[in-house]
């Protein structure tokens, strides 16, 4: 049988992760972040100084990732790494590696393999046109820079960090400028993707709206 997958697609604090686990929690779901991937290839990178121009060296520590993912947490070797790979330099980080060919290819058969029963939400920039092109239901989520600012700033101070409206504006607009005009998996909408802009919504309305979408084309 086809194991059915949901994908969520969006820029930076789009909202999407938290979205993402919510449909998953309610479907009963495994719940791929690859945007965590990404993050983890990048916090290797920094802790090994590897050169960013060498795209081989780069895949290279994407390959011999060796990650897991538990309960909520994100473990890099034995290491919980749930924070550390939210901090701003970690995402920028992550934003150039992922511009590499090498890199995204390396960390292909590492999100099929999160496709198991009974099924699967995705979230990223490129679920639903690169790694997962036949999943059932395709989302694009948006929201402003300022709603977006907005979130990051939040979950940043949160967390401990500090954080400034005005730099995250700024890291954000770059940070789409670099996922939306790269030549390798750009992030744009899926040709058949249900768009949805959570600027004005709360996180329970767009799950709502994304287990209505589920439930009328699944
Ligand atoms: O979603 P998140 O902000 O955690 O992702 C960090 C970076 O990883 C993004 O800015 C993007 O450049 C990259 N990424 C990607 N493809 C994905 C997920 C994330 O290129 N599927």
């Amino acid at each position: 049988a086809i194991i059915p997958v949901i994908t969520i697609d969006g820029p930076t604090a789009s909202g999407k992760g938290t979205v993402a686990q919510k449909v998953a929690q309610q479907l009963g779901f495994h719940y791929l972040d690859s945007g965590a991937l990404y993050r983890l290839t990048a916090l290797s990178v920094l802790r090994r100084a590897t050169p960013m121009n060498d795209d081989h060296a780069l895949a290279k520590v994407a390959e011999h990732l060796h990650c897991h993912f538990d309960g909520g947490h994100i473990f890099l070797a034995n290491e919980d790494v749930t924070q550390a790979i939210r901090a701003e330099e970690v995402g920028n980080t992550a934003s150039k590696i992922a511009a590499f060919q090498t890199v995204r290819q390396a960390l292909y058969g590492l999100q099929l393999g999160f496709r198991k029963p009974p099924g699967l939400v995705a979230d990223g920039r490129d679920m639903g046109t690169v790694i997962f092109p036949t999943a059932r239901l395709k989302v694009f989520l948006t929201a402003s820079v300022e709603a977006r600012a907005q979130r990051r700033y939040k979950q940043l101070i949160d967390k401990g960090f500090s954080a400034s409206m005005q730099d995250l504006s700024k890291d954000l607009r770059e940070r789409d400028e670099r996922d939306m005009n790269r030549a390798s998996a750009p992030l744009k909408p899926a040709e058949n993707a249900y768009h949805l802009d959570t600027s004005d919504m709360t996180a329970d309305e767009a799950v709502q709206k994304v287990l209505g979408w589920y439930a009328a084309v699944g």
